[in-house]
């Protein structure tokens, strides 16, 4: 008999959707298994007022009423799928910020030019200069959510960045920070160090390390940063993760790009797990014996961390195999042609 998991409410906390055609082809995706998501700002141009906030909004909805790209996959218009919107992170003032609380559930932080369309990100991190914007995000209780690497070395990137999250974390003890896609064991042990510091864990970095990507034929579809990095790392990930630590929320980071533009000459970072992502969590957490902490890693803590009740929404699913499409659209999804061992059984 096959064994059996239901999820509720599950929540995607770090999630591209893209614009356009890209939207239309991955949305229903997510919003077809997950109550909601956390949608991240980098269009081009990024997401940086309030009638760019709503407008994007308005498009991500009609895009989940749109009929996924693959017909087979049988998915269902869901109402029941809430875009959590994100601000692309400048300094902006208080009088700004006060009119787009409502919009929005948090900024996104990007170092300038560290990762796909953050040119218009910080390229000094002068506390001076961010005060204004920070102290009245901390007044106003919206949280920070960063993409934390410096320019350095690619494989020191994150752990170089842990002191700026010092700064931000010790100068603004009521701003919520979280730590998007943390990739080290240096960053897992820094949320133990400030009570207002949290963390965002792909799928992708709970499976993988470098030498999935790089260590025998390059794998241009694991690509992505920050880069995956090595075992100590990913066991690190994976204990917080499997033990459902309270500070620690899922956020695939699922990242699609055109087929064309990650097989090329200059791959484009990102893996896009937005298909799998349930699927490969359920077989990870229960090839641990931990099934029973999941429901924390994808809905509670986030409902808890971010204040948000999102609307009814049960996942049963099963450990029959599925195999993953090769393409949805024009863009390749993790595991692409490979069978895993969970699949979705129903969603009410
Ligand atoms: O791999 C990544 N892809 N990392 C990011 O930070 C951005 C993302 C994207 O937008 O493609
Ligand atoms: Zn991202």
């Amino acid at each position: 008999m096959s064994k059996q998991h239901t999820l509720l409410m599950p929540l995607d906390m770090h999630l591209h959707l893209r614009d356009g055609v890209m939207l239309e082809t991955v949305a229903p995706l997510t919003s077809y298994t997950f109550s909601g998501a956390l949608i991240m700002p980098n269009l081009v141009p990024p997401v940086t007022s309030k009638d760019a906030v709503i407008a994007y909004k308005e498009r991500v909805m009609a895009a989940v009423g749109v009929e996924a790209a693959d017909p087979e996959l049988d998915l269902v218009n869901s109402d029941y799928f809430e875009p959590y919107m994100t601000l692309f992170y400048q300094n902006y003032d208080k009088e700004f910020l006060e009119d787009v609380a409502d919009e929005i559930t948090s900024l996104k932080l990007y170092p300038a030019g560290i990762t796909t369309n953050s040119e218009g990100g910080v390229s000094s991190f002068d506390l001076d200069t961010m005060r204004p914007t920070l102290q009245a995000m901390s007044d106003l209780e919206i949280p920070l959510c960063v993409h934390g690497e410096t320019d350095g070395f690619v494989m020191d990137r994150e752990a170089e960045f842990m002191s700026i999250y010092e700064l931000l974390a010790s100068n603004f003890p009521d701003l919520k920070i979280i730590m998007e896609h943390i990739t080290t064991k240096v960053a897992v042990d820094m949320l133990d160090e400030y009570p207002n510091l949290y963390a965002t864990i792909t799928l992708h970095h709970l499976l993988i390390t470098l030498d999935d990507v790089a260590g025998g034929m390059l794998k241009p579809h694991l690509f992505c940063k920050p880069i995956a990095k090595r075992p100590e790392d990913r066991e690190a990930l994976l204990k917080v993760a499997l033990d459902g630590h309270p500070k620690v929320m899922f956020g695939s980071d699922s990242a699609p790009h055109p087929q064309h533009k990650k097989e090329s000459c200059g791959c484009a970072a990102g893996v896009f797990t937005a298909p799998i992502a349930l699927q490969s969590l359920c077989e990870l957490f229960d090839s641990h014996g931990k099934l029973d902490n999941l429901q924390s890693f994808v809905s509670d803590n986030a409902q808890r961390i971010y204040g948000i009740c999102p609307e009814f929404k049960e996942i049963v699913l099963s450990d029959e195999p599925f195999t993953v499409p090769e393409k949805y659209g024009n863009v390749v999804p993790m595991y692409a042609g490979e069978t895993i061992g969970w699949s979705i059984e129903s969603v009410e």
